[in-house]
């Protein structure tokens, strides 16, 4: 009986533990994060960069750099950084094909507007400017193929 009770006591502290070092789930990366009403004028952004290898070296500069980026989703866009780990949802791992049906118009949206009750907040144009934003989601979209 006595030993049901501290094996229990264990159970819990191992899973409360383990969540605590662990990373929390990414949430359905592939849903849209910007509002429905929003989307239409979100879609309209068109990236001034050209995905070229310089901007795309320049976005990652950024990402890795003076923008923090790569705090919560790590240096290779992963969605490891330190500071991510003890987010729930967990940031981005940009190394996903099926993020290649959303739009640059949504990427620049969520990192001006942020998502709303994440650990995502708005970048641009109070950290980033609007040029520095558009460099990174450059780099961002070349990593959806990247294995
Ligand atoms: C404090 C941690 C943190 C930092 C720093 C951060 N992000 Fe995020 N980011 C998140 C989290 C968490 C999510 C996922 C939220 C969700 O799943 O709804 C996210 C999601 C995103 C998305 C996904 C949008 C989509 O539609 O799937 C983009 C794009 C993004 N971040 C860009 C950036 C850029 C660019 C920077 C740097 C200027 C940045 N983030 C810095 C936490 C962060």
């Amino acid at each position: 009986m006595k030993f049901g009770k501290i094996a229990l006591a264990f159970a819990v502290v191992s899973i409360f533990g383990a969540s605590a070092i662990g990373f929390a789930a990414e949430k359905d990366p592939l849903a849209p994060r910007v509002p429905a009403d929003d989307m239409e004028e979100a879609k309209e952004w068109k990236n001034p960069k050209k995905s070229t290898a310089a901007n795309i070296a320049k976005g990652k500069a950024l990402f890795t750099g003076k923008a923090t980026c790569f705090t919560c989703h790590g240096n290779e866009g992963r969605g490891d950084g330190v500071a991510g780990a003890a987010l729930d949802p967990s940031p981005r791992n940009f190394h996903n094909p099926g993020l290649k049906k959303k739009t640059d118009g949504e990427f620049f949206y969520v990192i001006s507007n942020g998502i709303e009750g994440t650990g995502m907040i708005s970048y641009a144009p109070g950290i980033i400017t609007e040029e520095e934003a558009a460099l990174i989601i450059t780099y961002e979209r070349s990593l959806h193929d990247k294995k």
